[in-house]
């Protein structure tokens, strides 16, 4: 699932639909990050990426959040939630690609 052609597709689409809120670095701290009381999930944080499952993330950018600003992204189609679950898995802790 991880492959890295996967993780190359969704990089552009993190950009586009993600970065916002999540941050370029998937830091959580993009440009609307303060805007929300539940603030955007922080991809580089350990003991996140400790905790989470691929079908959570999968599951999380599929149907979003209620009660957070987290939108569903099921309009984006199978592949491209695939490819972004990949993306954000492979976040490492301080950001690609200039960490933090
Ligand atoms: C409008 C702001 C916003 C946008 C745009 C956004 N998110 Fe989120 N996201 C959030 C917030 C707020 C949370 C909630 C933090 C929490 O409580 O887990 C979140 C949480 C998440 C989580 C964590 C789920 C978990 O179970 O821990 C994932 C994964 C995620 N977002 C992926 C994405 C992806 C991929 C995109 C782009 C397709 C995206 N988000 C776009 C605001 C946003």
């Amino acid at each position: 699932m991880a492959a890295a052609a996967s993780v190359q597709a969704g990089r552009p689409l993190f950009a586009r639909d993600c970065a916002l809120c999540h941050g370029q670095l998937g830091n959580g701290r993009g440009l609307r990050a303060s805007d929300f009381s539940t603030p955007p999930r922080d991809f580089t944080n350990a003991a996140w990426r400790a905790s989470v499952t691929p079908a959570r993330v999968y599951r999380s950018i599929r149907d979003g959040l209620p009660g957070t600003a987290m939108p569903a992204w099921r309009a984006l189609g199978e592949d491209a939630l695939v490819d972004l679950t990949a993306y954000v898995l492979s976040i490492k802790g301080g950001g690609p690609p200039a960490g933090r």
